[in-house]
């Protein structure tokens, strides 16, 4: 049986991508650098095929091409994330003039081609300079951050109304503080909970710029990970629970409820592990909470009872307190390592209608990366059926969402063309568009097409 999956009037289609991701034209037009440019000078061999951050997919000369090509494909929205160490080389001072130039033209391109411009402030790219300083460990990198997010708000809030303070403000914890995956590669979770704690205020802080001189939405992007037990056994329930605080609550509930749940604050109270607050944050934090949410949603964490107690000798981690689980039968995406499940999003968008006041929200990234892709190809083009698969059986279930009341408003695939995936650098493939990194050359896959059909007709058969 055919079932028609309509969704509501407006929805938002369309997809994301970060500056250091697609933009190149790293030492151009004053460009300063950022973290992964100073990172990869030093550790060139940490990256796949040691490929750098120098040109990725070369938005900042083809932006007209892939704006033109959004259109094809049926996008009525886009987020792209503003370069900070472009706008303001070294994080403070002066404002360089040809990156407002190049995004006012973006800005300006999207807008003549009907797609909404969705604009992120911050995507993982710390300046070089303000990471030397301690990066968000340190409050007056928080008072820069706020001068960029005005900056940015005064030269381009006259068109854009849809901003971002943040995108996965907990991946540069973990990554950069806790597992190793980001610049400056410490392990250390008291300094992980001050940088945690620190981005929080930041973004509390641009949120109340923002209110205080402008009209549109502001939000944040969090990737929401539900946090499923092995079981209904106390210990794997207490397990999921501690997960969830940590990856999900520790951002999701400050920037919609305006506060920290009180059982996280207990358990690193007893851990001795509470960051470094100032007089005035609590306010701060409970009067500026988000007016629109964005949920990357990859992959779901399942999680068990530690097996072991942990050695007591060793630092805190957050891993003190469960265990990851492997779910006998699971759907894997095997080039990346995740657990694909779409119920997933679901369950995220019930919880925010529940626990979070059915907040305004919308799938801000989802999406399937695939290595060597060009197996798939027949006749010139990439026939990425799974790819197609996979949006469908998500979309599936926020359809499902929809009907019983969530305020889910759109979705947005990661991403809209092949791009750079931080360490991964172009291993996995993620866009409609596939882009041959020497030629630069740009072409849809089967999925860019289908997509188009999906945003025409505002849903689909299946
Ligand atoms: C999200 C990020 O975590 O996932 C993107 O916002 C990222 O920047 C995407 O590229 C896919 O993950 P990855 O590591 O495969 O690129």
């Amino acid at each position: 049986m055919t079932v028609t999956y309509k969704f509501p009037e407006g929805f938002w289609w369309g997809s994301a991508a970060s500056a250091t991701q697609t933009e190149g034209g790293t030492n151009e037009d004053g460009r300063g650098k950022n973290i992964w440019d100073y990172w990869y000078e030093l550790e060139p061999n940490r990256f796949f095929e040691s490929v750098g951050p120098e040109t990725t997919s070369d938005f900042y000369h083809r932006y007209r091409e892939d704006i033109n090509n959004m259109k094809e494909i049926g996008h009525n929205s886009f987020r792209l994330s503003i370069s900070w160490s472009r706008l303001i080389p070294g994080g403070e001072g002066e404002v360089n003039e040809k990156a407002v130039t190049f995004y006012n033209q973006v800005i300006d391109e999207l807008i003549n081609n009907d797609i909404e411009p969705f604009v992120n402030l911050f995507h993982f790219d710390m300046p070089i300079e303000l990471q030397e300083k301690g990066g968000w460990e340190n409050r007056e990198v928080v008072n820069a951050y706020v001068e960029y997010a005005r900056t940015s708000f005064k030269l381009f809030g006259d068109r854009v109304k849809k901003w971002f303070t943040f995108n996965e403000p907990i991946v540069p914890v973990e990554g950069g503080y806790l597992y190793d995956f980001h610049y400056p590669n410490i392990v250390n979770a008291k300094k992980a909970f001050q940088v945690a704690y620190n981005t929080m205020i930041a973004h509390a802080k641009a949120v109340k710029v923002y209110h205080d001189n402008q009209d549109g939405k502001i939000g944040i992007i969090l990737n929401l990970t539900p946090s499923y037990p092995r079981s209904e056994n106390s210990a794997d329930l207490k397990a999921a629970h501690i997960c969830d605080l940590f990856f999900n609550r520790s951002f999701l509930d400050p920037a919609v409820k305006g506060e920290y749940p009180v059982d996280l604050i207990h358990l690193l109270e007893e851990y001795g592990q509470l960051p470094t607050t100032e007089k005035g944050d609590k306010q701060l934090l409970k009067n500026n909470i988000v007016d629109i949410l964005g949920v990357n949603y990859y992959q779901p964490r399942r999680v068990k009872a530690k097996g072991n107690l942990p050695n007591p000798y060793s630092p805190f981690m957050p891993d003190w307190f469960f265990d990851n689980y492997e779910m006998p039968g699971r759907k894997m995406n095997p080039y990346r390592g995740w657990e694909i499940y779409e119920k997933g999003i679901y369950d995220i968008m019930i919880n925010l209608r529940d626990n979070y006041s059915n907040i305004e929200s919308f799938i801000s990234e989802n999406g399937m990366g695939v290595q060597n892709e060009d197996r798939f190809i027949k006749n010139g083009r990439i026939e990425d059926d799974y790819r197609i698969d996979f949006i469908k059986d998500h979309l599936k279930w926020l359809h499902q969402a929809i009907e019983e009341g969530c305020n889910a408003k759109g979705y947005h695939l990661w991403t809209f063309m092949d791009n750079w995936s931080w360490m991964n650098a172009y291993k996995n493939r993620y866009g409609f568009f596939s882009v041959n990194i020497e030629t630069k050359e740009r072409t849809a896959k089967k999925s860019a097409s289908w997509f188009a059909e999906v945003s025409k007709n505002n849903g689909f058969h299946a």
